[in-house]
């Protein structure tokens, strides 16, 4: 049975059922709600779609942090990300953000007007793993940057630091290709730990002594962001202090991990 045909029995079983107690309706208003009902359902399935499309867009920029990760494991013993996690906007955000713009809710405007429907963080230990990361993943020839904000040169009034990137991903499916767009931020795991406090601020109404918790929270950014660079200067020196090694040395070190296991 075609869905066309599904939704018509499913209409008809409706409208004739006893317990809907609908007032008597022309054949006229019974034919207008018979398509806008159908158009809504049409533009829910068509809803559900788009964000099953933006679930795999979130995929593919995931694996490709994990690929870069993996990578970098293997060559150079260290993981510049220390974890990723996702996120799809919910119906209620989107419904609310294209409502802020004036815009209905139909799944052509989600696609051109918001572009964090799709959301991936990902947390570095170190400041420079950020930009390298952010370079990789943006080199990348089936990577378009949108947009790229860096809120790490230029932190925002409030404190908040990460660099932000809007990138088009293709994503294939069966029979179609379609380039998706993902929000990405990168930061490190105190920029992060900062974030997540101060989000709870904006969700809180009236909290008292609100100006001082800002000021509080504006001076914490300024010391997590003088220790991430520290951290950074001392794991410099750390490497810089090592005996530089010689070709052998390196090769030597690679091949005695050559049996750990790759993640
Ligand atoms: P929206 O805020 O999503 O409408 O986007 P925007 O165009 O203002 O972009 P921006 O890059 O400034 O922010 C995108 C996202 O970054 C937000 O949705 C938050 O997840 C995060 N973000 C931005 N600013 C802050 C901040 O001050 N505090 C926290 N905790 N998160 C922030
Ligand atoms: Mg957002």
């Amino acid at each position: 049975m075609s869905r066309e045909q599904k939704f018509d029995d499913l209409f008809t079983e409706v409208i004739n059922s006893p317990e809907l107690e609908l007032p008597a309706l022309s054949s006229d208003e019974v034919e207008m709600v018979y398509s806008h009902t159908k158009q809504l359902i049409g533009t829910m399935v068509e809803y559900k779609e788009l964000m099953m499309m933006y679930t795999c867009a979130i995929k593919e920029v995931k694996t490709k942090f994990d690929v870069l990760n993996t990578e970098f494991n293997v060559r150079y013993r260290r993981n510049p990300i220390e974890f990723i996690s996702t996120r799809l906007k919910r119906t209620s955000s989107i419904a609310e953000k294209l409502q802020n713009k004036g815009l209905a809710m139909t799944p052509q405007n989600i696609e051109e007007n918001l572009n964090d429907v799709a959301g991936v963080r990902v947390i570095c230990a170190y400041i420079d793993d950020i930009y390298s990361i952010a370079d990789a993943l943006i080199q990348q020839d089936d990577i378009t940057l949108i947009a790229r904000k860096d809120y790490i040169a230029s932190p925002k009034p409030n404190g908040y630091r990460s660099l932000h990137l809007i990138v088009s991903v293709p994503v294939f499916f069966a029979e179609e290709k379609r380039d998706m767009r993902v929000e990405v931020q990168i930061r490190t795991i105190a920029m992060d730990f900062w974030a997540s406090l101060e989000h709870q601020l904006k969700y809180k109404q009236a909290v008292e002594n609100e100006q001082e918790i800002v000021d509080r929270l504006r001076d914490c950014a300024e010391v997590i962001a003088s220790t991430d660079r520290e951290m950074l200067s001392i794991r410099s020196e750390i490497e810089m202090a090592a005996d530089i090694p010689s070709e052998d040395d390196i090769l030597f070190e690679k091949i005695k991990n050559f049996d750990v296991p790759i993640y």
